[in-house]
């Protein structure tokens, strides 16, 4: 069988900073990340994912410096997308551009209340082994959308609480991988949340991250097919993965910490070959 190539969106961090602090790792970095060693960082990350997927790109705009987290443009399905709507007032300028992009580029888009907050892939995960999206709440995503989103799709959707506001997405803190395994950090979720995954994953496809990996962004990795690629992942979560099958790369994205994001938040997945497979 062909293997369908993924297609992931990026959006170059030409206006990229910090300007103003929605989550906690912003705190203390305005003005902070080195614009020219952002470039550097991305550039690898985008040299990196271009091995594995056709990268498309989407316009930066001047003012809108989170606009580099494509993960938060929305969420795609086949031809089917969602588009976010930003609960804090700075990020819902990039709504209008992200939008068009999915127009343009021959997506069908919901139109979701305006008073309900959703981030789009953020805290909208497929689960890679069973045939539902993990969908977080409390912080940036409302509980109100997840019927929505299920009914748009035709898939069932699985709740997520999360209560630590450092992990404020479901993907700072939670990673399907390809066979069906999930690596995540456990404290991030409220008790229910971890007994869905719990009861959803058996333990030998449980990969737990710990305090400093998660910290270090382990979590919001990409994955396409074996290869994993983060920020930074300590040797014994690298043995755990390898164990499971999988490679690490590590690309310094130290800047993009500096606002609260790493790896898969500067991603987005249009072409998903795993679901293309399954269909
Ligand atoms: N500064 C951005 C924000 O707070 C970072 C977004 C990270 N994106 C993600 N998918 N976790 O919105």
């Amino acid at each position: 069988m062909n293997k369908i190539r993924n297609n992931i969106l990026m959006c170059p961090p030409d206006y990229f900073s910090v300007d103003y602090i929605i989550n906690p790792w912003m705190a203390g970095q305005e003005g902070a990340p080195d614009r020219e060693k952002a470039h550097h960082q991305w550039g690898m990350l985008r040299d990196e994912i271009a091995k594995y997927a056709d990268i498309s790109i989407v316009d930066p705009q001047p003012d809108l410096p989170d606009m580099v987290f494509t993960a938060n443009a929305g969420v795609v399905l086949g031809n089917k997308a969602i588009a976010s709507h930003f609960m804090p007032h700075e990020r819902r300028p990039e709504e209008a551009h992200f939008k068009s992009w999915f127009s343009q580029n021959d997506f069908e888009l919901l139109d979701l209340d305006e008073k309900i907050g959703f981030e789009g892939a953020g805290d909208c995960l497929f689960d890679r082994g069973g045939p539902w999206l993990w969908t977080g709440h409390g912080f940036r995503t409302e509980i109100e959308v997840h019927s929505e989103i299920g009914s748009y799709f035709n898939v069932e959707v699985v709740p997520l609480h999360l209560v630590d506001s450092r992990f404020y997405h479901i993907d700072t803190c939670f990673c399907p991988l390809e066979g069906g395994f999930v690596m995540y950090h456990p404290p991030a979720f409220d008790f229910d949340s971890r007994i869905a995954i719990e009861s959803r994953i058996p333990p030998h496809k449980r990969i737990i991250v710990d305090t400093e990996d998660a910290g270090n962004f382990a979590c919001n990795a990409v994955n396409i097919d074996n290869k994993i690629i983060v920020n930074s992942a300590s040797s014994h979560l690298k043995k755990d993965l390898s164990e499971c099958g999988f490679e690490v790369t590590e690309v310094d994205l130290s800047e993009f910490l500096k606002a609260g994001g790493s790896a898969k938040c500067l991603t987005l997945k249009l072409v998903d070959g795993v679901f293309e497979i399954m269909e």
